[in-house]
């Protein structure tokens, strides 16, 4: 097809005002860096944009350096508008691939009032949903964000003040030779694909196709919308993206725009393009049309040929959560364990080799590789819990530590069900041995004492211990496990999330266990190192007192031991059982409870630190010595300054516990989460 020279003089530069003042339309098959702005860590390279960065929580926009019309002149009516890009999203090597990419129109320049992540670098958790946003963007999100609705991990969104899309399809086009044949598409397996957005009389429609293909002629949303109160008369026109704990390249080849009559879309050039498809086996997951791009017909049959073998005898019916699985398999510790192997090691999980309960089912015991093991299953609703998850047990399997349970392996069963193998402990669980149990088979208190410091440890090297923070975020008895030579062993870190240090912990979803929670937790559901310090406070006091945190007829466990406290009575918070069984220092206990009720101090920052708190603890061990330093007496003489305990009755005065229902709705309106999203713990 021959080019009107006109067209080739709008190859070759932007192209300036045509027909009025308010038109714009432009073409870039090459960007430059004067042609546009850049914010956040948004670049170029090779004349090509990179919205993000190849690192976590990264956001990034570009924008169209002048505001452009959306109505004519001295008119309200709105400028149709149409304009088409090429975009590709390529997952990096070894990292679970998040979040997506914004074709947006925007009333500001640079990247404030946004977050990265599920918010994609377009709105924040404050302004999402504000109708003085005057935001309006075409979402390719690859994640599914069940707080916005999203419809799948996969999809494209209209999105208006708000991520929560007024209208969404899953990625892919209507096919124009076989009539009603939807193909899918990947957003994020590098393959480059055009899009067209237009806007005409109320109607816009986005449709894309993979780059090359001609524009289908039925829309992928075709939805009736009137941007008039959206827009206001000028606005800057780009793309955003954002990467969160997950990260995936956003790249923009091309792009035109125009708000005239002339038609640009066909401009852009969408052949010999480059290509970010990344090596290795993601190269499968892409299926059909990449065969074409990547040529060698003969490559791409061995190919097909591999595939079929693999899939028949894997079975995989997950494929592409799989191949995220084999990625880990080769490169991360702990290994997937065979689930024939954990069937025979648990005798096909039979009823007397249950051990207990916990995760959300039973916990059984087995033997894989000839080393003894506890087997635990976990439930996750969705297909996206499960990738976080292992995402995470990736890197907490490295996690090695005297004080920590290990965790040898997972192996996913079916959709949403995994399993995790980790080392089995003789002794049980924490709780057993101070609660509900048998007299003669109670802890003392010199056990007692080295389980709480063997947990305090565990806690540290969470902390600080290695390159990242992890919280444990649900530290309680029942998670602290006995090993053969009663070692306390801090388990359960399923529901651990992992922050850069330094980083404030937030989350979608709250977890916890009422009667552990900090109330700060409860307020705004963010989790920190404090909050877990104040877990710890509590199981300080459930183990010297043996009472559970709540109880019925009897008010929380701290309140119950400040009131003995501030009556001078702290000694007769101690477990009846002990002071029978003799050998405790009246003082020691003192101290040690003490140091329970500083570290559940409800104010966060009043809290020591855990590195404190093992100072502490140690310092038992030699009162003279702890004495004499500064921060351990100052530490102490705050504990015991009544006037402290004063200040949180007041800032408590409403005092009962809360209960897990208040907790829910109190988390889910100032979070504005749905109620289901909010994973609390009963006890
Ligand atoms: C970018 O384009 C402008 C004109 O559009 C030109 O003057 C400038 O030299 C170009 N810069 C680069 C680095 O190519
Ligand atoms: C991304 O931007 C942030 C904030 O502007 C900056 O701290 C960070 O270093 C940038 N990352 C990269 C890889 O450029
Ligand atoms: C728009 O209105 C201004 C004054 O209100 C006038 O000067 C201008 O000529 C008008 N433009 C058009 C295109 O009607
Ligand atoms: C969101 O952005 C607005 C505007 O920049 C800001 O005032 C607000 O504090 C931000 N909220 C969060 C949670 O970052
Ligand atoms: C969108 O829908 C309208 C009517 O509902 C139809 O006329 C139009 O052809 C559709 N556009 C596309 C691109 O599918």
């Amino acid at each position: 097809m021959a080019l009107h020279p006109y067209f080739i003089l709008l190859l070759l530069v932007q192209i300036p005002s045509l027909q009025f003042s308010s038109a714009t339309e432009f073409v870039f098959n090459r960007f430059n860096s004067t042609d546009l702005l850049f914010f956040g860590n948004a670049t170029l390279s090779s004349n090509i944009l990179s919205l993000t960065a190849e690192s976590s929580f990264s956001i990034g926009r570009v924008l169209y350096p002048t505001k452009i019309h959306t109505r004519s002149p001295n008119s309200t009516n709105l400028l149709p508008f149409s304009t088409s890009f090429i975009f590709s999203i390529a997952r990096i090597k070894n990292t679970l691939p998040g979040h997506g990419l914004v074709f947006v129109f925007t009333p500001h320049t640079g990247i404030q009032g946004t977050s990265s992540a599920q918010h994609l670098g377009l709105f924040n958790w404050t302004n999402n949903g504000d109708h003085n946003n005057h935001v309006f963007g075409i979402e390719f999100d690859v994640f599914k964000n069940q707080e916005f609705n999203d419809i799948n991990e996969n999809h494209v969104g209209v999105d208006v003040n708000s991520l929560t899309s007024l209208a969404a399809e899953p990625a892919g086009y209507w096919s124009d030779k076989k009539e009603g044949s939807f193909e899918d598409l990947v957003l994020n397996n590098g393959v480059n694909y055009q899009v067209w957005i237009d806007y005409l009389n109320f109607q816009l429609s986005v449709t894309m196709a993979p780059a090359g293909k001609k524009k289908p002629r039925k829309a992928l949303l075709n939805v009736s919308i009137d941007l008039s109160e959206v827009f206001l008369d000028e606005m800057y026109v780009g793309f955003g993206a954002a990467t969160g704990r997950l990260v995936e390249s956003h790249r923009i080849l091309g792009w035109s725009f125009s708000n005239s009559n002339v038609y640009v879309g066909e401009l852009l050039k969408t052949s010999n393009l480059p290509l970010f498809v990344p090596r290795g086996k993601f190269v499968f997951g892409s299926s059909g049309f990449i065969a074409g791009i990547v040529g060698g017909i003969v490559f791409v049959l061995v190919f097909i040929v591999c595939i079929s073998l693999f899939l028949v005898k894997k079975k995989r019916r997950q494929k592409r959560l799989r191949e995220d699985m084999e990625e880990w398999e080769l490169e991360y510790w702990p290994h997937r364990i065979d689930y024939q192997d954990i069937n025979v090691a648990t005798k096909r999980f039979s009823e007397e080799n249950v051990i207990g309960f916990g995760g959300n089912g039973k916990v059984y015991k087995g033997v894989v590789g000839g080393a003894e093991v506890a087997v635990k299953q976990f439930a996750h609703e969705s297909e996206e819990g499960v990738r976080e998850f292992l995402a995470e047990v990736s890197s907490l399997g490295r996690l090695k530590h005297r004080n920590l349970v290990g965790l040898r392996g997972w192996c996913k069963r079916e959709k949403g069900n995994l399993i995790l193998v980790y080392d089995y402990m003789e002794n049980g669980s924490l709780d057993k041995k101070v609660f509900e149990c048998e007299e003669s088979f109670i802890l003392n208190w010199e056990d007692r004492l080295r389980v709480l410091k063997d947990v305090a440890a565990g806690i540290l090297y969470l902390h600080e211990g290695w390159e990242a923070r992890v919280l444990h975020r649900d530290i309680k008895a029942s998670n602290v496990l006995l090993d053969k030579d009663m070692n306390g062993r801090l388990g359960d870190f399923g529901l651990a999330r992992m922050h850069g240090h330094g980083e404030m912990a937030s989350t979608t979803r709250v977890i916890g266990t009422v009667g552990y929670m900090a109330p700060e937790i409860v307020r705004n559901g963010r989790a920190s190192a404090q909050t877990d310090v104040f877990g710890f406070g509590v199981l300080v006091l459930e183990v010297v007192c043996g009472r559970r945190p709540i109880e019925d007829g009897m008010p929380h466990l701290v309140d119950w031991v400040w009131g003995l406290m501030e009556q001078g009575k702290l000694g007769d918070a101690l477990d009846k059982r002990l002071k029978t069984k003799g050998g405790c220092d009246g003082e020691e206990v003192e101290r040690v409870l003490h140091l329970g009720l500083l570290c559940a101090y409800p104010e966060p920052n009043s809290r020591p630190t855990i590195r404190q708190v093992v100072k502490l603890l140690e310092g038992n061990s030699d009162t003279v010595e702890s004495e004499s330093d500064s921060m351990e007496a100052y530490m102490l003489d705050k504990a015991k300054t009544t006037a402290m305990w004063y200040k949180y009755r007041r800032s408590f005065h409403h005092k009962k516990h809360p209960t897990l229902d208040e907790i829910r709705s109190s988390l889910s309106s100032s979070m504005s989460l749905p109620w289901s999203d909010i994973m609390v713990e009963g006890r």
